[in-house]
């Protein structure tokens, strides 16, 4: 466990912050930790400044935290969204490889299950346990300046990790993740070229209501809808990401609409309920059918559903961030500046037969080299 030096202001207003932590197990509301770490706070001064929805920007630098002893574990904490999807499972994967032991690192892990309370009381419990890094992957981008601020003032880095807050940049460390809004405009613009001038009367199962990849999806896409006179959405209805929420939602669009060719999924798993729900309704879909789906993580099933035509198009969100969340902490632990903002590239996919110069044309090779 690393030891760091505090200002004694600092350490009078920590410690009753940690005795009002310590073995308090009904507080706070949070699931629990996997472990309970309890190092001494990093002594930072955040002041990154990320764009949620345009992280091209130009960083800016943050100062570097004060390096850890050689050989200390590194305490980490990370607030992850939950279990939602295949993607979401591969990111905890990834994170819980990269932070391991043998790597030198204590993970406190919290699956949040999509609850925002639960998630900011997550942090709270991270900053009473003092571990020397929080990430936060969060569940909605508004709701962060409070507990943030409590982070800032215990001196703990605090990374935001695969989606954005809307919250003051000054009061975390860094951002990192994929720029959502481009990917919901490859979707529209691979969309845009496979129509040719075609109209589209087009369905959307949006993701989570208030997370910064519903919005950036939503956004990028409806920027290139506006560049389509004969393209109308006829509806965008909340799946939450998960594959009972697409196939809910397909289900009740169809109820209503019966003169749609374009479906467009937020995440690979609403994709597999909207499926499901077509199939029951006998509404063909994919290269050979009525409807064309667009679906956003590109995971194995995905793609493996984008191979056979069944999806269309897939634009990818990259879910192994972890490395780049660690390529941060080291360089924190360097006594090195980071950048404000580090993004996760990703590409598209189209399915076997289709050319696009926004996307890869899927092949089992493809497929085979990847990993995840
Ligand atoms: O924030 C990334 C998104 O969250 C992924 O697209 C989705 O699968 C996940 O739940």
């Amino acid at each position: 466990m690393k030891k760091k030096l505090v200002s004694a202001l600092m350490c009078v207003a920590m410690t009753a912050t940690v005795l009002a932590g310590c073995g308090n197990s009904s507080e706070p509301a949070a699931a629990p930790a996997e472990t309970t770490p309890a190092a001494a706070p990093a002594e930072t001064t955040p002041a990154a400044a990320p764009a949620e929805t345009t992280p091209a920007e130009a960083p800016a630098e943050t100062q570097a935290a004060e390096p850890a002893a050689s050989g200390d574990v590194i305490t980490v904490g990370f607030a992850q969204v939950g279990h939602e999807s295949d993607w979401r499972a591969a990111n905890t994967k990834n994170y819980q490889d990269t932070f391991s032991a043998e790597n030198g690192y204590e993970l406190s892990f919290v699956d949040c299950d999509n609850d925002h309370a639960v998630q900011i009381e997550t942090v709270r419990g991270f900053i009473e346990q003092e571990l020397d890094y929080i990430c936060i992957a969060p569940i909605q981008s508004a709701g962060w300046d409070t507990v943030l601020q409590e982070a800032k003032d215990a001196g703990i880095p605090v990374l935001i990790v695969d989606r954005a807050v809307d919250a003051d940049p000054s009061l975390y460390t860094t951002a990192l993740g994929c720029d959502m809004v481009a990917e919901g405009e490859a979707a529209g613009n691979w969309l845009a070229e496979y129509l040719n001038g075609e109209d589209a009367n087009i369905l959307v199962i949006e993701g989570s209501v208030g997370a910064s990849a519903t919005l950036g999806r939503t956004e990028g896409f409806n920027n290139i809808v506006a560049n389509n006179s004969n393209w109308t959405v006829l509806d965008s209805q909340s799946g939450d990401f998960t594959q009972a929420g697409g196939q809910e939602v397909m289900e009740s669009f169809i109820k209503s609409y019966s003169d749609f060719n374009v479906v467009v999924c937020q995440n690979d798993n609403e994709a597999y309920g909207a499926m499901d729900a077509m199939d029951a309704a006998g509404i063909t879909y994919g290269v050979d059918g009525d409807v064309i789906i667009i679906s956003f993580d590109a995971t194995h099933d995905g793609l493996q559903y984008t191979l056979d035509g069944k999806i269309t198009c897939n634009v990818e969100c990259n879910p192994l961030q972890a490395g780049f969340a660690e390529g941060v902490i080291k360089k924190l632990e360097a006594g090195e500046a980071v950048d404000a903002w580090t993004l996760v590239e990703d590409e598209a996919f189209v399915a076997p037969g289709i050319t696009s110069e926004y996307a890869v044309t899927m092949s089992q090779e493809v497929l085979d080299g990847r990993a995840y």
